[in-house]
């Protein structure tokens, strides 16, 4: 063999690694574009995920006000009712500034026969139950506008369910 043909050996062979490299590098790069959309599928999929997850949370966060009474702490309940305490007594018929609230779970509303109540408060047909008790301690003069109750309200779901089992406990 003469140089002349080692050249066209070594160029030929030269010649099928850059067509090899070409195609590798091709490939690779196909697979890469590939990849970046699998990626950003599987981000998309995972961003998803995630706001199904934050849902989910957002439900189980608002816990039913029956089962935060059931779970409450009566002790705590009591004094939160250091806040009603200056108006309101648990004894059947001491009447204070406000009705006496003996047995006021499942009492009819504005039912103390000889307490002089607001006609906003007369006008509320049916009972005190624990949930209507709690939406009437949460904004008073909300839930009964022109109440003579001059209580801003409870904020705390947690008060509320607290006091309520304490009242459920204690006042009968
Ligand atoms: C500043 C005095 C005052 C405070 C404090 C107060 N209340 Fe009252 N409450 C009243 C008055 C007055 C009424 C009568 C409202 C009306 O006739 O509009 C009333 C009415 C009520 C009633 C309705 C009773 C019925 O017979 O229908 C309930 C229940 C009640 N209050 C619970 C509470 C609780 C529980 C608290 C504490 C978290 C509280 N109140 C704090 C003065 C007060």
């Amino acid at each position: 063999m003469d140089t002349m043909e080692w050249t066209k050996i070594v160029g030929g062979l030269c010649g099928s690694l850059l067509v090899f490299l070409l195609i590798q590098w091709g490939t690779e790069s196909i697979y890469h574009g590939s990849d970046h959309t699998d990626h950003g599928e599987h981000y998309a999929s995972q961003k998803l995920d995630n706001n199904s997850e934050t849902t989910e949370l957002d439900e189980s966060t608002e816990i039913p006000f029956i089962e935060l009474v059931m779970s409450g702490d009566s002790a705590k309940g009591k004094k939160v009712f250091g806040k009603c305490k200056s108006c309101h007594k648990l004894a059947d018929g001491e009447n204070g500034i406000g009705p006496h609230l003996f047995k006021i779970i499942d009492r009819d509303v504005a039912s103390v026969p000889d307490f002089d109540y607001s006609n906003a408060l007369l006008e509320i047909a049916g009972k005190w139950d624990q949930e209507s008790l709690a939406n009437f301690l949460s904004n008073p003069k909300k839930y009964a506008a022109g109440t003579k109750m001059n209580f801003s309200g409870l904020k705390k779901a947690k008060d509320r369910a607290n006091l309520v089992k304490f009242l459920e406990e204690n006042s009968n």
